[in-house]
């Protein structure tokens, strides 16, 4: 399968979810808004009050941005990493520019010129952007004392080797702020690399040697595909502290 994240139609999904206002988003009354800005509440429901103001943090997976933006209104320097070069551009027009032109979809052929904004307050100087892959991530990348991965691990070949990366990439006391909506499809990942039983169980098994499980939350989040259909999914958050 070529990598969907490369395309416009999900370049301008990923806008619309990170920096879309409410009402772009869901133009319907009785829809879910406890499901809205999610990649805002990622940060701001698992991010540890206490955290030293001088964090480095890491965003894997960041997509268009959004969380490593959020993540430089506390932190000193945030580095932001994804696999998707179309993804990666899209964050760093909006961090040089401050504004990216994108179209919506309404319906068939229909769409609606939008555009997304660097949200106010934040520090668009503390944020590198850059393409890697979160399973091959340079050995010199470390001592991180916030990891912040919302979304990623059902969407990787080998999560388990991600995964098994963590240790050595957060400072002891450090925070792993990881959410997963549980999606596994055989599209991204190998059904024999899917958890044998239920996600929060093979995060113990795998994270609790060097870590102890702080928080556990569920984050409904929405994406619009277009004015009509959208998907709701909760993920499971949690907060690891490295031991
Ligand atoms: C479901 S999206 C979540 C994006 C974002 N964290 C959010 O919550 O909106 C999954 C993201 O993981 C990225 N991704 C997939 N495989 C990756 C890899 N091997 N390394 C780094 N990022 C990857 C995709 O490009 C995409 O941006």
């Amino acid at each position: 399968m070529s990598n969907p994240y490369e395309t416009q139609r999900l370049v301008d999904e990923y806008l619309l979810f990170h920096y879309g206002q409410d009402h772009e988003i869901l133009p319907w009354e009785n829809g879910p808004v406890s499901a809205l800005n999610f990649p805002v509440r990622t940060v701001t429901a698992l991010l540890p009050p206490s955290h030293a103001h001088a964090a480095r943090a890491l965003d894997i997976g960041c997509a268009t941005g959004r969380s490593a933006f959020e993540l430089s209104r506390t932190c000193a320097e945030v580095q932001a990493i994804d696999f998707s070069l179309a993804f990666i551009k899209a964050a760093q027009t909006i961090q040089s520019a401050g504004a990216l032109s994108y179209q919506i979809s309404l319906e068939a052929h229909l769409t609606q010129p939008l555009t997304a904004e660097l949200p106010p307050g934040v520090h668009p100087e503390r944020v590198t952007f850059q393409q890697g892959d979160a399973m091959n991530l340079p050995a010199s990348l470390c001592s991180f004392d916030i990891v912040h991965a919302a979304n990623l691990i059902c969407r990787l070949t080998e999560p388990l080797r991600f995964l098994q990366r963590l240790p050595a990439l957060i400072k002891p006391g450090g925070h792993l702020l990881l959410t997963t909506p549980c999606t596994w499809l055989a599209d991204y990942t190998p059904p024999g690399r899917w958890p044998a039983a239920s996600t929060l169980d093979w995060l113990k098994e795998t994270l609790l040697p060097d870590f102890t499980l702080a928080q556990q939350k569920d984050l409904p989040f929405l994406i619009r595909e277009h004015a009509r259909k959208f998907q709701w999914s909760v993920a499971l958050g949690t907060v690891w502290q490295r031991r």
